[in-house]
């Protein structure tokens, strides 16, 4: 593992991802989802892993599951990179059988430890309402993403969404204000940290908005798909 240093910061959602919530971590997002974050981590890393190149990074890795996935999918000759700033996430990581043939890297991913135009392949999953809700900090952090990216590298990004349906979307947003903090609260012992969850995913930009902001960070081409009428979506953006 590498360790790039990171400032002292008081940063909320450094501490929000500590040990209590690394254990029970992907137990919780499966009941929470039903599931369905497994089969979206599959559909992610499936469009991913498709476009080839050698050097793959997974950033805000967390305990790693879509890293495995990736890892499982990447050809021979792939270095696969996997960067968090939670110590306590990576850690669980690092134990799967095959998080040994991952370069995991202790680092911010607002500055990533990565020279310009070195990697074919950027993914993300679930992090990106974690990094920042504001849109300045998101469009810089992503731009920070294409600086890193080769030419015609992609980054492939899944998130939380918004439902285009009205109805659908006051059910999405009722069932995660009712029941995510919870159930999230009494699975992993850690409150603050599922009310975290379940205060941004109602404020979180609808793929429209988010394609924008990617735009906007420099990438040239960028297309998207709702998954479960919405309620995530799966972005794939291109640089040049
Ligand atoms: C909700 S978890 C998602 C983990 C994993 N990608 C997944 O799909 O399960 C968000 C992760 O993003 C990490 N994170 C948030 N902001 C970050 C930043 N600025 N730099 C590095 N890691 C960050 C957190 O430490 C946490 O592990």
């Amino acid at each position: 593992m590498q360790f790039v240093m990171i400032p002292e910061t008081d940063n909320a959602v450094e501490k929000i991802f500590s040990p209590k919530v690394s254990r029970t971590y992907e137990l919780v997002n499966h009941v929470l989802t039903f599931g369905f974050d497994v089969l979206w981590r599959r559909k992610l890393t499936r469009l991913a892993a498709s476009g080839g190149g050698t050097e793959w990074a997974d950033l805000c890795t967390g305990t790693g599951e879509t890293a495995m996935y990736l890892r499982r999918l990447a050809p021979e000759g792939v270095t696969l990179h996997a960067v968090d700033f939670s110590r306590a996430m990576m850690a669980e990581a690092m134990k799967k059988p095959e998080g040994k043939g991952i370069d995991f890297i202790v680092a911010d991913v607002k500055a990533l430890p990565f020279e310009d135009n070195s990697l074919d392949l950027i993914t993300m999953s679930f992090a990106t309402r974690n990094i920042n809700l504001d849109r300045e900090v998101l469009t810089q952090t992503f731009a920070e993403y294409h600086r890193v990216l080769k030419p015609s590298g992609r980054f492939v990004n899944l998130e939380t969404s918004q439902p285009t349906c009205g109805l659908l979307r006051a059910l999405f947003h009722g069932f995660v204000k009712g029941l995510v903090k919870p159930v999230g609260a009494a699975l992993s012992g850690a409150r603050p940290a599922y009310a975290y969850l379940a205060h941004t995913i109602p404020r979180f930009y609808p793929p429209e908005e988010l394609a924008a902001i990617l735009g906007d960070a420099g990438f040239e081409t960028v297309t998207f798909k709702r998954l479960l009428f919405g309620m995530a979506a799966l972005h794939e953006s291109t640089k040049g």
